[in-house]
């Protein structure tokens, strides 16, 4: 029988997954005994359990109503006859980590798989939210495979500053590069810092976060309707009742990960997240949720899909709402709804629900400010775009949705950075040789350098052409970028300069040719030339000595793969 096939003579509750003593009766026993030092009745211990998973912590102010939360799904589990337990995982958060928090995105889906398979329960509920963490509970989650629910923090409210409406981090950005050229000044650079993220909650534009709650839902993982509900909202309470409550039915479906993430459900996903203009950041953690369950995305099937779906969504950082616009003016039901002929109909949801029957209900009020009709889209083509040649022989992307049309088509002269801390030695010096028309290239960033691919593809512009008003430049780097972020920025450049690609190669003064409508990233340097430089370019990868870090750096994959571990992934299916 395979691990998401369960027959009524399998143990329940308590029972499941005793402690190995050698003497099974014995263990139940023992396990009982110091359950009733909890408090706990003979009848509550012989309910089904729900474990529900408590992200809260002091260094994840995303997740700090998750308390909340964690109460409000007990009390649905509670309503259904079951036993609510609650239990801790790592929780990241995301500006509190160092090098990089997705460096620790696979540590907490090992955490949260092995406590999900260790301890005893019949459902678990995932409260996660801030960036990785979603991606990390579905990852662990899928290869736990036992039934589970999704219940995403929701996204915070917008701030005033002198008027103006603000929202993390999109806006965070905005007013630091306006501060780096001059436009801001000190004292009200410091009256912002004070209004970006006023309530709890996860960043308030479609960054990552949102990105990954949004995919969650079509992925089927949560209750459909939840993904946008503001997290200082009481319908946000009443979504948690709710998972507490679909739990146990889920449960006696038996709806484990591996039914819920399919081919399928991943396609939809990606329609999703390309019709969102969502964050660069949700291919990586889609393609690493998906190889849990041997599903592989590729980057042609990304282009495929990117064609033929249209940007529905006018949000920050491609547009100009917030996610509490959002949740008024429809949310994934609508959007869903508008998507509908592209999508695979027939996938099931946690509910039991197919689907193509979830969106069978009446649609409530849309806002077509915020979230646009198939017939009138903010961009006939999807948000992301994945680009090739002989400067990423596996890939790149590209959020076209947030970069400037008028370097679509352009070809520049390099100005290298070797490093993360070349960059930020070199990046404001006056004596820069550097022009609007060049392109940024950081090198030595990906999934296996000593930075562990960090969110440091939004090179800034350099200083003293910030001053003199330049906005956007082309920008190419192994790395990631926020999803909060913008610009014309070719992130996840694959092979990564660790293991040899040619983005190690590129030299001051080279030309790079960027085209996005033959979806093409080349390096003007012949191959005789770029095979003398791989002879005499040495390789610098991370070589921690012990701990996570050496494990990391063993076995972390490149972008392509989602930087997953390669022992974690699942065997691709046929
Ligand atoms: Fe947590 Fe942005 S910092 S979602």
């Amino acid at each position: 029988m395979s691990n998401d096939e369960t027959s009524n003579e399998d143990p329940k509750g308590f029972a499941r997954g005793l402690t190995n003593y050698g003497d099974k009766d014995f263990s139940l026993y023992l396990r009982r005994s110091f359950a009733k030092s909890m408090g706990y009745s003979n009848e509550t211990l012989d309910r089904p359990i729900v474990g529900i998973v408590n992200t809260a912590s002091g260094y994840n102010n995303c997740h700090r109503g998750v308390p909340e939360l964690v109460e409000a799904v007990k009390r649905g589990v509670l309503l259904r006859g079951g036993l609510p337990i609650e239990f801790p995982t790592i929780s990241l958060g995301e500006v509190f980590l160092n090098p990089t928090s997705l460096m620790f995105r696979n540590l907490m889906s090992m955490d949260t798989e092995e406590m999900i398979r260790a301890q005893p329960m019949d459902a678990v509920v995932l409260i996660g939210g801030c960036d990785k963490t979603v991606p990390a509970q579905l990852m662990g989650a899928a290869s736990a495979n036992l039934p589970t629910i999704q219940l995403v923090v929701g996204p915070m409210m917008t701030g005033r500053y002198e008027g103006e409406r603000l929202g993390a981090c999109t806006d965070c950005r905005r007013f630091w590069a306006d501060y780096r050229a001059g436009r801001v000044d000190t004292a009200q650079i410091n009256a912002i810092e004070g209004n970006l993220a006023t309530t709890i909650g996860t960043c308030a534009v479609m960054g990552t976060a949102s990105t990954m709650a949004c995919i969650a839902e079509t992925l089927g993982m949560t209750l459909p309707g939840t993904a946008a509900i503001p997290a200082v909202h009481a319908d946000r309470l009443r979504a948690a009742e709710a998972t507490g409550a679909q739990a146990l039915e889920t449960a006696r479906l038996g709806l484990t990960p591996s039914k819920l993430i399919t081919e399928k459900s991943v396609e939809n996903a990606l329609r999703v997240l390309l019709a969102l203009g969502g964050s660069t950041n949700g291919i990586l953690h889609l393609t690493a949720i998906a190889g849990r369950c041997g599903v592989a995305i590729t980057l042609n099937r990304l282009n495929e899909l990117s064609d033929t779906t249209p940007v529905l969504v006018n949000l920050k950082p491609t547009g100009v709402g917030y996610m509490e616009d959002f949740n008024t003016a429809g949310a994934m039901g609508t959007l869903l709804r508008e998507l509908q002929s592209l999508l695979h109909l027939d996938c099931p949801t946690v509910t039991g629900e197919t689907l193509g029957e979830r969106l069978q209900a009446a649609p409530g009020f849309v806002d077509r400010t915020i979230i646009r009709s198939r017939e009138e889209p903010f961009e006939d083509v999807g948000g992301l775009v994945a680009l090739f040649g002989n400067l990423a022989p596996d890939g790149a992307i590209l959020k076209r949705s947030a970069a400037d049309p008028t370097l679509f088509e352009s070809t520049g002269r390099a100005v290298v950075f070797t490093s993360l801390e070349d960059l930020a030695e070199r990046i404001d010096s006056d004596d820069l040789d550097v022009k609007a028309d060049d392109v940024l290239v950081l090198q030595n960033a990906g999934p296996k350098s000593p930075s562990g691919m960090p969110e440091a593809g939004y090179i800034p512009i350099p200083k003293k052409l910030a001053r003199a008003g330049i906005k956007d430049m082309v920008r190419i780097s192994d790395c990631r970028m926020s999803g909060t972020a913008f610009g014309t920025i070719v992130l996840h450049v694959t092979p990564e300069t660790t293991v040899g690609g040619p983005i190690g190669l590129v030299q001051n003064g080279d030309e790079i040719r960027l085209s996005i409508s033959n979806k093409s990233l080349d390096l003007l340097v012949d191959d005789q030339e770029l095979e003398r430089r791989r002879r005499t370019t040495p390789l610098k990868p991370a070589t921690p000595a012990r701990g996570y870090a050496k494990l990391y750096a063993d076995h972390v994959t490149q972008a392509g793969q989602g930087a997953d571990f390669d022992f974690l992934m699942a065997p691709t299916k046929a």
